[in-house]
C-alpha cells in the first residue's frame, strides 16, 4: 500500500511500541475474560478445535495465547508492526511447547494475498480508524470460508465520545512544542491514571492506554455496528454481538430464509439502543430511532472536531463547544449523570477560553467511559 500515513502501522513501528499489552499475571482470569467475549459472540470452545483460524492485528499475542488454547489445527496471524510481530511471537512459544499449527505473518491487512480461507476470521481493535473500514472488512471477509465467522470490533462516535473529548483535552494540555512521548506521557499520566483507576476490569497499562487513545494520530473514519452490517449484508449475517443487546421473541417456526431479516433487525435494535454505547455504568430503556439518530449526528461532529489537528485556537474552542451544548440537550432525561459530567466537561472548556487557570481535575467527567468498542460476530452463508 503507497499510503504514507497508515493509521496505527506507522506511528507503532516509529516508536518501536505496540501499546496494547495486558495484565495477565491471573491467567485463569485473563481465559475466563476471553471465554466471556466468546460466549458473548455465539462462540462455542469446541468450534475452534480443529479449524482454521486468521487473526488480524493479534497486537502483543495477549488473546492469541487463549485462541491457541482452544486447539485450532492451523493458526495464521497476520500483523503489520514489527513489535508486535515479535511480541505475538514470543509470547506463543512462551505458552506453548509445540506451535507448529501457528504461523505469524508480517503483512498489511490491505494487500494480504492468499488463496486460502478460514473456518474463524478475528480481527480485534483493527478496522475502525482504518482509512476506509467498510473496504478493509470487505476485503477480508473473502478469506472467510462459507459457513466460518468472522468476529469483529466496531466502535461509533457514540460509544467513542467520552475518549473524544479526552483527546480535545490532549490537545489543551499538550504544548506544541513538547514532541518527545516520554515528556507528553510525564504530562498526561498524572491528569488520565485516576480516570482509568475508575474503570472496571481495565488490563491495559496507563501509558499504553494513553499512546494508543490519545497519542496516535487520528487519521481515519470509524466503524459502527449498522456500517460493519450493512458492508456485510449480501454474504454474513449477524450472529452474536458483546455487550449483549439484542434479542429475538419470535418463533422459531416463524422464521425462515425469507423472514429471516437478522441483518434489519439487528440494526433496528442497534438504532433504537445507541444512547446505552454513550456511557458504560448505565442501561436505559429503548429510544426512538429519530432520538438516537439525533445523538449520533451531533457526536460524528465532534469526532471530526477532535480529528483536527492538536493545538485548537479560540475560535475552534467556541466552535467545539457550541456543538456540545448542542449534544447536551439531545441526551436523553434519563441520562442525568452522564449530562452532568459533559455539562462539567463544557464549564472547563469555557474556563480555558476565557484564558482562566485552568484545571483538568473534573470529578464527574473523569469516571465517564463510553462503551468503547463492540465486538460483532457474522456467519457467511454457504
Ligand atoms: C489496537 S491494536 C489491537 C491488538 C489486539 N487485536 C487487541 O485487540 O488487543 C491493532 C493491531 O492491528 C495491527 N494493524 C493495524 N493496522 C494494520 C494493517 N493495516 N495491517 C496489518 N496489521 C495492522 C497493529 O499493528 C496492531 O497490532
Amino acid at each position: 500500500m503507497a499510503d504514507k500515513q497508515r493509521p496505527f502501522l506507522d506511528f507503532y513501528n516509529e516508536h518501536g511500541i505496540a501499546p496494547v499489552s495486558q495484565d495477565i499475571s491471573d491467567l485463569a482470569r485473563h481465559f475466563a475474560r476471553r471465554a466471556a467475549l466468546y460466549r458473548h459472540c455465539g462462540l462455542p470452545p469446541a468450534f475452534v478445535a480443529g479449524r482454521r483460524v486468521l487473526e488480524i492485528g493479534p497486537g502483543t499475542g495477549h488473546n492469541a495465547i487463549f485462541t491457541n488454547s482452544l486447539k485450532p489445527i492451523r493458526y495464521v496471524l497476520l500483523d503489520g508492526n514489527l513489535r508486535s510481530l515479535n511480541e505475538t511471537r514470543a509470547r506463543l512459544a512462551q505458552h506453548f511447547t509445540d506451535i507448529s499449527n501457528c504461523t505469524v505473518v508480517a503483512g498489511d491487512l490491505h494487500d494480504y494475498d492468499t488463496n486460502e480461507q478460514f473456518d474463524l476470521v478475528l480481527c480485534e481493535g483493527t478496522l475502525p480508524t482504518q482509512k476506509d473500514p467498510q473496504a478493509a472488512l470487505r476485503r477480508i471477509s473473502q478469506l472467510v470460508a462459507p459457513g466460518g465467522m468472522i468476529i469483529i470490533t466496531c466502535i461509533d462516535s457514540v460509544s467513542w465520545l467520552s475518549e473524544l473529548l479526552r483527546l480535545l483535552l490532549t490537545h489543551l494540555l499538550l504544548p506544541d512544542e513538547v514532541k518527545d512521548m516520554s515528556t507528553q506521557l510525564a504530562i498526561l499520566r498524572p491528569v488520565f491514571a485516576p480516570h482509568l483507576e475508575t474503570l472496571r476490569g481495565r488490563s491495559r497499562p496507563v501509558d499504553e492506554w494513553i499512546q494508543d487513545n490519545l497519542l496516535q494520530p487520528l487519521l481515519g473514519q470509524l466503524l459502527s455496528i449498522e456500517d460493519a452490517i450493512i458492508t456485510l449484508d449480501e454474504s454474513f449475517d449477524v450472529y452474536g454481538i458483546s455487550p449483549h443487546f439484542l434479542s429475538d421473541w419470535r418463533w422459531y417456526k416463524d422464521i425462515n430464509t425469507n423472514t429471516a431479516n437478522y441483518n434489519s433487525r439487528a440494526i433496528a435494535g442497534y438504532r433504537r439502543n445507541i444512547h446505552n454505547f454513550l456511557d458504560y455504568r448505565f442501561v436505559h430503556e429503548e429510544i426512538t430511532s429519530n432520538a438516537g439518530a439525533a445523538l449520533h449526528s451531533h457526536c460524528v461532529i465532534i469526532y471530526e472536531l477532535a480529528k483536527q489537528t492538536p493545538g485548537h485556537t479560540r475560535t475552534e474552542i467556541v466552535k467545539i463547544i457550541n456543538h456540545l451544548q448542542k449534544l447536551h440537550s439531545v441526551i436523553p432525561s434519563v441520562a442525568a449523570k452522564t449530562a452532568e459530567a459533559l455539562a462539567e466537561f463544557i464549564d472547563s472548556l469555557k474556563s480555558y477560553r476565557r484564558g482562566e487557570a485552568f484545571s483538568p481535575r473534573l470529578p464527574h467527567f473523569s469516571p465517564w467511559f463510553g462503551r468503547g468498542q463492540q465486538y460483532l460476530s457474522f456467519l457467511r452463508r454457504e
